[in-house]
């Protein structure tokens, strides 16, 4: 795994220990205090951290052994950034509308009308395998880009047995191409598709028979499901729950975005690894998921290009102790970013978030919500995923836009 940058490219770890010397770290643990810390170093061995501390602490012996050496010259590392939500794998695009939206016309009016993710399934069930990797690869560049070493990725534009096992593959294959640590997630709850109009329930029996088949071929990690209007009920929710708890799977759930409809309440009945969106969240919802560890993926990109005006409840998240966890939920339609920083920048500013709890959700937080204990923080033992950065401090990485 290449560290990625925030403006020095390509300090690969050697095969051997690798010492990573003379930087400022912030670990992201959080006894250890916030500040980073200066003249620390990092040694790693492949992929894995064997130890951290300040540079004068360094065991002799550990020292006498480093075959490569990088001096960091007193830049920023932090953990590598995870993007823990994100449909990164579609055909297409909807910037026609977007327009309409900015005329007025709701996202939840297009989708009726059979735009929306519709849309996007007939582009994506049109375009071949290696188009569906290309573009994927081109926009998981841009998000190594700016700091990211671990994403979601999740399916939901194929719809059919044949298009969602594509797009697992392809996701799969990001990972391969473009070396970086990728989670895949079934998203084929996402919305009706259009050969089963006003049928969801037999839609959600074909989803059931579906879900074993790719749980055998390992070809996912989490099964996530849009509960809403425009998605699905709660009651078609928790059959897709059920039949995933049935596997073994962990669950995530697009909850109470637009409206809500009490899916995070259930989701965290299933132990749920993060409910995402949350806009519309209540008490009850936010008490689920505290006695569940659920934690709270905010996607201020949706909420900013949706021009939604109710905010997530945040201070009765926090002041429940849910982590919070930051997404760029890329997808064409409701949230075209592909910037991790740029989202927990609008999550200091739209939601409320301090700059370490925003860098927190970017990386702590982020890998929780993906059921990985491996990253988002630096300690020995930990994954050496970690982003360097042309900056002073932590919180610069949602401070530049
Ligand atoms: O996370 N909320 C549902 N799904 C996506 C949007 C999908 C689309 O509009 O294509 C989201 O915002
Ligand atoms: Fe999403």
């Amino acid at each position: 795994m290449i560290p990625t940058t925030g403006g020095i490219t390509n300090l690969r770890a050697g095969d051997g220990l690798t010492a990573w010397r003379h930087g400022r770290v912030t670990t992201m643990h959080d006894d250890e205090g916030w500040d980073p810390h200066d003249d620390w170093s990092v040694v790693t061995r492949g992929d894995t951290i064997v130890w951290i501390g300040a540079e004068g602490k360094m065991p002799a012996d550990l020292r006498r052994s480093i075959q490569l050496e990088h001096d960091l010259a007193g830049r920023l590392l932090t953990p590598g950034l995870i993007d823990c939500h994100t449909h990164l794998v579609y055909g297409g695009k909807r910037d026609a509308e977007f327009e309409r939206r900015l005329s007025g016309v709701s996202y939840e009016e297009i989708a009726r009308a059979g735009g929306g993710i519709r849309s996007t399934v007939a582009a994506t069930r049109r375009a071949s395998q290696a188009e569906l990797l290309s573009s994927a690869c081109q926009r998981a560049r841009r998000l190594q880009n700016v700091g990211v070493t671990t994403v979601e990725i999740k399916s939901g534009y194929g719809l059919d047995f044949e298009t969602e096992t594509r797009c697992l593959e392809v996701a799969r294959d990001v990972g391969q191409e473009c070396d970086l640590s990728v989670r895949t997630t079934c998203l084929a709850a996402h919305t009706v598709p259009v050969e089963f109009d006003g049928a969801g329930d037999a839609y959600i029996d074909e989803v059931c028979r579906w879900i074993p088949r790719w749980s055998s071929d390992r070809l996912m990690d989490a099964v996530d499901v849009f509960c809403d209007t425009v998605g699905f009920s709660l009651e078609q929710t928790r059959r897709v729950f059920e039949c995933a708890a049935r596997q073994g799977l962990r669950i995530k759930c697009h909850a109470e975005q637009l409206s809500l409809q009490g899916g995070a309440a259930l989701a965290a009945s299933f132990n749920a690894l993060s409910c995402d969106h949350l806009e519309y969240l209540d008490d009850a919802g936010i008490a689920a998921m505290r006695n569940s560890g659920t934690v709270a993926v905010l996607l201020p990109g949706a909420y900013y290009t949706l021009q939604q005006s109710t905010p997530p409840p945040v201070a009765k998240l926090r002041q429940a102790g849910v982590p919070l966890a930051i997404a760029t939920d890329h997808n064409p339609g409701s949230s075209p970013l592909l910037s991790l920083p740029l989202a927990g920048s609008m999550a200091c500013t739209l939601f409320g978030l301090t700059p370490y709890e925003a860098v927190r959700g970017m990386t702590r937080s982020a890998a929780r919500a993906l059921g990985l204990e491996d990253r988002g923080c630096l300690a020995a033992g930990k994954r050496a995923h970690f982003a360097i950065w042309e900056y002073d401090h932590f919180r610069e990485v949602v401070y530049w836009l």
